[in-house]
């Protein structure tokens, strides 16, 4: 039995699966690790912390498994999207790497997109240059930190950082690539034009694949580290979302997903290179040879409630180590007790600005409409709502562009809740399915290594064999109550646009350092 590894270098844990021939799981061994926020609207991590996790879930997971480096046939990577490794010419990593929630960089954006000018902007990235894409994240290192600048040989993004570990080889593939702003993503290459615009040096870029294609080998090195065999083959892999993507069968035209992990994405599946003329929606290849996606993403979705059970729910966290009992459980169990609409309470998740349909790093947080009648059970139900209505922002995005949504694919930790599901389906009014395959990115990354040794014919074959609906839920008598509520819930951003930016200059000049 041949045996299939997916990695994924994720936001706050790495993770590995390990899946058989027939997709079934092996096993899974993961690690945390933390990011740090040295100032308002900055994230980074050392990329050394990626690469210490793996050492120490490689063996972990071989030994759990009962698998051994021989056996495994391909590896795949998948990777938190859009973040900025930079290398010295010995490869050494120069400073933190910069990550797809960090916001700094506004006004080198700002700059590009006068210099470029938006309709090109689009028409080459499929997306508006934004601070959360890569090409952004480098010009702030030019402008700020020009000595680390001067020393620049490689910038990666953290999979293909993590590539460039297990291979010694500088690689990329095209899904990574179209959150960068630097590639053609109709043509699937790098753009020369954008280079040109950001005077980025091409030799900067790794080189580009398909992501079933085997562009790197296990290194002897890596080999000795971690168990598994040199010379391994390594596929491109994919970013988070097209990986989870592929791990949840969204590979068919008009597939639609929608996953509740730190950030709440809404994709896509498409046959063409679709382009939203109002450049809310962002258009990347996918990591099926020839097709594309669209996505719109919500920064803090499950991100919000981890907060809020962090900031507020000390009692429920209490709870857990006491009785074993999930916290976030404890709480939705509470919210269930509340009806449809939270008494009017309403919540605006942009804990950490927002992408989706607002491009707006100065957009925050807001519990909207508070009474002496609301208690802790509604904030925590209007909290869930309002994560739920701003991914519904999205899907009325992709409906205006022609796409007729049937059902939606939910998955990741949000999506465990049946309540949460509920809500999905009430507040789009569309039926909501859950899989089998709940192993997320790096299953899919695990996919796309069979397809690469050869073990699946295709992408589209992988998923046919190996995923199947496992749940369906309905929209239920509160979906007449949200039709009201979205609304309100739509109008609060344009009402609150002008004060998010003139509170963050007053934080900016008193916080500056905090
Ligand atoms: C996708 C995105 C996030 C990150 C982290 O565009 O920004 O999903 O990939 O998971």
């Amino acid at each position: 039995m041949a045996y299939l590894l997916g990695i994924d270098v994720g936001t706050s844990s790495l993770k590995a699966v390990l899946i058989d021939e027939s997709g079934a799981t092996a096993g899974s061994a993961a690690e945390e690790y933390a990011f740090s926020t040295p100032r308002p609207l900055w994230a980074e991590t050392d990329p050394e912390v990626w690469w210490q996790a793996f050492l120490k879930v490689a063996p972990n997971l071989l030994e759990k498994a009962k698998v051994t480096g021989e056996e495994i046939a391909a590896i795949g990577l998948s990777g938190q999207m859009h973040g900025l490794v930079l290398l010295d010419a010995e490869g050494k990593v120069l400073r933190p790497c910069i990550m797809w929630n960090d916001q700094r960089c506004a006004a080198q954006c700002a700059a590009i997109r006068e210099r470029v000018g938006e309709a090109k902007a689009l028409a080459l990235t499929g997306k508006p240059f934004l601070p959360s894409f890569t090409a952004g994240k480098i010009l702030w290192v030019r402008d700020n930190e020009p000595e680390i600048y001067s020393k620049t040989a490689k910038t990666l993004l953290p999979k293909d950082y993590f590539r460039f570990r297990l291979s010694g080889e500088f690689f990329s593939e095209v899904t990574d690539a179209s959150g960068t702003c630097l590639l053609d993503v109709s043509k699937r290459q790098w753009s020369d034009e954008m280079l040109d615009a950001c005077e980025i040096p091409r030799d900067w870029l790794p080189e580009v694949t398909e992501s079933t294609v085997v562009s790197a080998r296990l290194s002897s090195e890596a080999a000795s580290l971690t168990g598994l065999l040199e010379g391994t083959p390594i596929v491109g892999g994919a970013g988070d979302q097209a990986a989870g993507a592929v791990g949840t069968g969204m590979v068919n035209d008009g597939d639609i997903s929608v996953t509740l992990g730190t950030s709440g994405v809404v994709f896509a599946a498409s046959d063409v290179c679709r382009l939203d003329p109002e450049r809310k929606l962002h258009s990347y290849c996918h990591a099926v040879p020839g097709k594309w996606h669209l996505m719109g993403v919500v920064l803090s979705a499950a991100g919000s409630f981890q907060w809020y059970r962090d900031a507020l729910c000390g009692e429920e966290t209490a709870l857990e180590k006491e009785t074993g009992r999930d916290a976030y459980e404890l709480l939705t169990d509470a919210a269930s007790g509340v009806a449809a609409g939270s008494e009017g309470l309403l919540f605006l998740p942009y804990l950490t600005g927002e992408r989706t349909p607002h491009p707006d790093p100065h957009a925050r947080g807001v519990f909207f409409g508070l009474t002496r009648r609301h208690g802790k059970a509604h904030m925590t139900r209007a909290l869930l709502e309002g994560v739920t209505y701003a991914l519904r922002d999205s899907l009325e995005l992709m409906k205006r562009l022609g796409i007729k949504p049937d059902q939606v694919v939910a998955s990741g930790g949000g999506a465990k809740s049946a309540f949460w599901r509920q809500m999905m389906a009430d507040v789009f009014e569309l039926k909501i399915s859950t899989l089998n395959a709940t192993e997320g990115a790096a299953f899919g990354a695990a996919l796309l290594a069979g397809v690469g040794a050869g073990i699946f014919p295709s992408v589209e074959e992988a998923c046919a064999q190996c995923i199947s609906t496992t749940g369906e839920t309905s929209p239920g008598p509160d979906a007449k109550v949200y039709k009201d509520f979205y609304p309100r819930f739509r109008s609060l951003y344009p009402a609150l646009k002008d004060e998010f930016e003139a509170l963050s200059h007053v934080v900016e000049k008193h916080f500056k350092e905090t």
